[in-house]
């Protein structure tokens, strides 16, 4: 991983996840170290953020290292500058960029000019430190990820194309259940089919929500109207509307199944009222292990840590 980029998902293998998985859980029992100390990381955001920047600063600081945040103001990019002299300045002063963008051409631009690591902190076609975290979080509460069940309802998005790829590498079966005209892009699922023949996982989509959930180990939702898709969101409301995950579907599940969202929620659309506090609800975790995860891989990306922690 030392040196190349994290655009997608499936730029990493099975054993690359395994591995950050097994540091983070290392890291997270150790706290902090210096294993990136005279490193610096750019954040450079083009939309809002909490959990993404909060744990990439943090992440950084408790590596030993720096990180530089740059708002949807300050930078412009392709607006004020040009994406490839941005990428080619910061080059010059970070040693990694991290990179929250409307199009997932910019962060290819970024990455193709940059000659430092670029890591994508959600574009509209992918979330991947939110799909390797989430893979923390179930190894965590399931203690492996081969072989379980996870169902998504909802758009199928940057986190569910995320996800899907995720589970494709990892032997996680995956089920999503979408309304017509608001399903995964036709390559990513073409991809995903691909990389799920290597590790045997099972990728199914239907579009009745009940028959994802049957028998899952992990309810998974996400927002109906992702960032950048404010002018459609009456339409999509509309469309969404009996994709709700409330009492009622969870309950379809195993009846120790783990309800995941990576936040914001917008409480009363995607999930019913009160149900993130729910105790099957382990959206906090979700949200905590993106330090974790983001340590391992920041540490295995800018400072070349592609061994076991515990071997290190
Ligand atoms: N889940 C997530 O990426 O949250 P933010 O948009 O707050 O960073
Ligand atoms: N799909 C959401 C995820 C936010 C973390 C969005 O892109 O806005």
């Amino acid at each position: 991983m030392k040196g190349k980029d994290l655009l997608s998902v499936a730029d990493l293998t099975g054993e690359d996840i395994r591995l950050l998985i097994s540091n983070a859980v290392e890291m997270k029992a150790e706290g902090w170290s210096t294993l990136l100390s005279e490193k610096v990381l750019a954040l450079v955001f083009e939309k809002p953020s909490l959990r993404t920047r909060v744990s990439f600063e943090v992440a950084m600081r408790q590596l030993g290292g720096h990180a530089v945040y740059l708002s949807p103001a300050e930078v412009g990019l392709g607006k004020r500058e040009a994406t490839a002299d941005v990428a080619q300045v910061l080059a010059r002063y970070a040693d990694a960029i991290t990179a929250r963008t409307f199009s997932h051409e910019t962060l290819e631009i970024l990455a193709k000019y940059a000659r430092v690591p670029v890591i994508n902190a959600l574009s509209d076609v992918e979330h991947p430190c939110q799909a390797l975290a989430d893979l923390l979080t179930i190894y965590e509460k399931k203690g492996g990820l081969e072989g379980l069940t996870m169902a998504f309802i909802g758009d199928g998005n940057n986190v569910a194309h995320s996800l899907m790829l995720a589970a494709a590498l990892t032997g996680l079966n995956f089920r999503i259940a979408s309304p017509p005209g608001y399903r995964a892009r036709q390559n990513i699922w073409e991809q995903t089919r691909e990389l799920a023949l290597g590790s045997g996982s099972e990728i199914t989509c239907t579009e009745d929500p009940a028959i994802a959930v049957r028998d899952a180990d992990i309810v998974y939702t996400d927002v109906w109207v992702s960032m950048g898709q404010e002018a459609q969101a009456a339409e999509r409301r509309k469309a969404f509307a009996s994709y709700q995950v409330n009492e009622m579907l969870l309950s379809q599940a195993k009846p120790d199944a783990i309800l995941m969202h990576p936040l914001p929620a917008h409480h009363g659309e995607e999930v019913s009222e009160n149900i993130l506090s729910n105790p099957q609800s382990v959206v906090l975790d979700q949200a905590e292990n993106r330090l974790h995860l983001q340590k391992a891989l920041l540490a295995a990306m800018l400072g070349g840590l592609e061994i076991p922690l515990s071997n290190y």
